[in-house]
């Protein structure tokens, strides 16, 4: 199969207790490489357009509170497979159900606060990547 790209945030909960290496290393560990990395503030604007297809959820306000309390890592990730090979080594969306060994079941809170974001489609994460970074700041 061929390279793939795909887009991952570390969460607050995660760059607050200073997990940001240890998220990185399990993303390297699983074959996944870090073509392009920064750790921001995340606008409101920002986190409401990102999240925009949940915006009738009842924690979409906590969800936008929530990543915009302090810094995130925005992320694209390149690999063979690489948003099911993410997807795989962040784990289900709520830590109770993570399968040992993931991200989330290592590192996650709770459902919202879950230390990591990745896309969950080739064609989210091209959308995904481009709200956070130009073609230059990607290196292959
Ligand atoms: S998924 O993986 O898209 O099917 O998960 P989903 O349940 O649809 O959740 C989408 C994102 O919303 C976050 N979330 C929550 N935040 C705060 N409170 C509650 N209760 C909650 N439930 C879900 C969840 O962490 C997902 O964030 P991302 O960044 O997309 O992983």
């Amino acid at each position: 199969m061929a390279l793939q790209r795909t887009f991952s945030i570390i969460k607050p909960d995660a760059t607050e207790r200073n997990l940001t290496g240890a998220v990185n290393a399990c993303l390297e560990k699983a074959g996944l490489r870090i073509v392009a990395q920064k750790r921001i503030l995340m606008t409101r604007a920002q986190a409401e357009t990102f999240y925009a297809i949940h915006k009738e959820r009842p924690f979409f306000g906590e969800l936008v509170d929530f990543m915009t309390s302090a810094p995130v890592v925005v992320q694209v990730l390149e690999g063979e497979d690489a948003v099911a090979k993410n997807r795989e080594v962040m784990g289900a969306t709520n830590p109770e159900d993570a399968a040992e060994g993931t991200i989330r079941k290592l590192y996650a809170r709770s459902i919202g606060e879950n230390s990591v974001h990745g896309s969950d489609s080739p064609e989210n994460a091209a959308i995904e990547i481009a709200q956070f970074f130009s073609g230059n700041e990607i290196v292959g």
